[in-house]
């Protein structure tokens, strides 16, 4: 698919058919996930593949929403609260390649590293969030680009994830993603797209001067 199409057609789905997503091409997608980009590109981010009857046990931690069942297979993208867990071979990594310039820089490098890793919880609960976010992103564009249509989930109990998967207190359970071929309808490119604010209103050229919000409604509305 061409860049803009991937772009401008990708929609949330909610219906899809019964066709299975093959391990095959699940790794394919996450081969275009690696290139995401991350925060000292510490790549944080684990997904865990939900698929099969494992679906129930995910449907009931996302408050019963009907297309995770519905879906082929869907992602609990998982963010570290760890930021030094691949420090050590990223920061190589870049030394290796010329990306830093010596020792000196690796060391200084990986002390920032320490730094944010010694930070409260809630500072490094936006750091892992930031990055896995744009792994997301990145994960539904390339399901898209090969006709897997996807829709991101913020409706989760986050304690019941980690209780029903066993996954560790320092892993932020940061989006769920549902994945599979659309229903004939479900991704019709030809349904109005959901409303769009125009880009002059929200880009703030050389300055922010917010817009104005919708007023919140009265109790005499
Ligand atoms: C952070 C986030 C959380 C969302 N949570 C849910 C959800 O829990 N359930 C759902 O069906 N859709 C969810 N959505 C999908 C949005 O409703 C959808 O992206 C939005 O309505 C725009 O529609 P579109 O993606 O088709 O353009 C979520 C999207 C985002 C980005």
């Amino acid at each position: 698919m061409e860049f803009d199409d991937v772009i401008h057609t990708r929609r949330s789905v909610h219906q899809y058919s019964d066709a299975d997503i093959d391990e095959e091409t699940l790794y394919d997608l996450f081969e275009d996930v690696r290139f995401a980009p991350s925060s000292f590109n510490l790549q944080p981010w684990e997904f865990l593949v939900v698929r099969g009857d494992d679906l129930d046990r995910l449907q009931s931690v996302a408050y019963g929403q009907e297309h995770v069942t519905d879906a082929a297979a869907a992602v609990v993208v998982l963010g570290t609260l760890d930021p030094s867990d691949h420090a050590e071979r990223v920061t190589r990594d870049l030394l290796e390649k010329g990306y830093l310039p010596d020792e000196e820089a690796a060391e200084a490098r990986l002390d920032s590293v320490e730094g944010l890793a010694n930070a409260d919880e809630e500072t490094r609960r936006v750091w892992t969030v930031q990055s896995c976010t744009l792994a997301t992103m990145a994960l539904m564009h390339a399901a898209w680009n090969r006709g897997i249509a996807s829709c991101p989930m913020g409706g989760y109990d986050a304690d019941a994830v980690h209780e029903e998967f066993d996954v560790p207190a320092d892993y932020e359970p940061v989006c769920l993603v549902t994945l599979g071929y659309p229903e004939d309808e479900a991704a019709d490119i030809e349904r109005p797209r959901k409303f769009r604010r125009p880009a002059d209103e929200f880009v703030h050229l050389d300055g922010f001067d917010p817009v104005a919000r919708e007023s919140p409604a009265t109790a005499d509305d």
